[in-house]
């Protein structure tokens, strides 16, 4: 199996599938055997500039399972948030734990942290990407297909954070993407083009953006959306995104065996209706579980 050789974990499109690989693999043994005493000693210090359930539960939780400790730290306690530069932070920060996850606003700011920290540091979100959730969710969709060449993953709503990381992925795998959002919401292009040129090289799968909602679930095997206002994006418009709303009308264009996935939180009667997120195609409750094996894989393979 193929260890995580990166010094930071910040972006997919930087981790080898061969790697990628090796976290699904370790995920799928993590998830067998969650007790362990690997990470005895060691202490993950979690920045949050944002709120969060998942990801700092997940954090928390799977460094307590590998015996090591986590420490919340939340911008609004720590001197970072009245100023203390993120450089200061992660110098001074390094000489306590062994390493950083941090939910940041600017994808800049977690960059700077990993170019100053003596640790390795984890993306916990940004505004331009969310890697921990697309690596959990490849293992999610694995889990439900077995296989993952071949499947057609429909993405709706807006273009954001974590559809820029599931197309850092999927298409590596030969999972064919298509994303269905308004025009001016379709993800960053210099995204999808290397994208596309990874899944070139890897596994081939294609990456269509399309506004047709209708469409794009057509046949789908995973349909997936999120919030149409991510957070840091406060007063922006809802109107454009109503066709791309998950309801049981779209999704009746999907596949029979389709899966419903939603990195949550979930704005229910917004991108999503209640009978879809808590309907028998769903799989969000699973998504959320798989953040903690797949963070505690990561985890392992970067501070053990
Ligand atoms: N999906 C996710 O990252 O959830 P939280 O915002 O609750 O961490
Ligand atoms: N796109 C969402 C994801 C939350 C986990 C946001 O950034 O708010």
């Amino acid at each position: 199996m193929t260890e995580y050789s990166g010094e930071d974990f910040l972006r997919l499109d930087t981790v080898s599938l061969d790697e990628l690989q090796g976290l699904l693999d370790a995920t799928a043994e993590m998830k067998q055997t969650p007790f362990r005493d690997t990470l005895s000693q060691r202490s993950l210090g979690m920045i949050f500039q944002k709120r969060s359930t998942r990801t700092r539960v997940s954090f928390e939780v799977g460094m307590t399972q590998l015996d090591g400790h986590a420490v919340f730290l939340s911008q609004d306690d720590i001197q970072l948030g009245r100023g203390e530069t993120v450089g200061d932070t992660a110098r001074s920060l390094s000489g306590y734990v062994d390493g950083l996850m941090a939910r940041v606003y600017s994808y800049d700011d977690v960059e700077a942290l990993a170019e100053h920290a003596g640790v390795p540091v984890v993306n916990g979100l940004s505004d331009f990407n969310h890697p921990c959730q697309a690596l959990a969710d490849t293992y999610t969709l694995l889990e439900s297909f077995d296989v993952l060449e071949g499947l057609n993953f429909t993405w709706l709503g807006d273009g954001n954070n974590v559809c820029h990381s599931l197309l850092h992925a999927l298409p590596r795998f030969g999972v064919d993407v298509t994303v269905a959002t308004p025009p001016e919401h379709m993800p960053d292009s210099d995204v999808v083009e290397r994208s596309r040129k990874l899944a070139d090289e890897d596994g081939g799968g294609g990456i269509e953006l399309t506004e047709d909602a209708e469409a794009a679930v057509y046949d789908a095997d995973a349909v997936y959306t999120d919030t149409w206002v991510s957070m840091g994006e406060d007063g922006k418009s809802e109107e454009d995104f109503h066709p791309y709303q998950a309801n049981t009308d779209l999704l009746s264009h999907a596949a029979d065996s389709h899966v419903f996935m939603h990195c949550l939180p979930a704005h229910r009667g917004k991108e999503v209706t209640d009978d879809v997120v808590d309907g028998g195609h769903s799989v969000v409750w699973r998504q959320a579980e798989n953040r903690l094996h797949a963070q505690k894989a990561l985890l392992e393979q970067l501070l053990a």
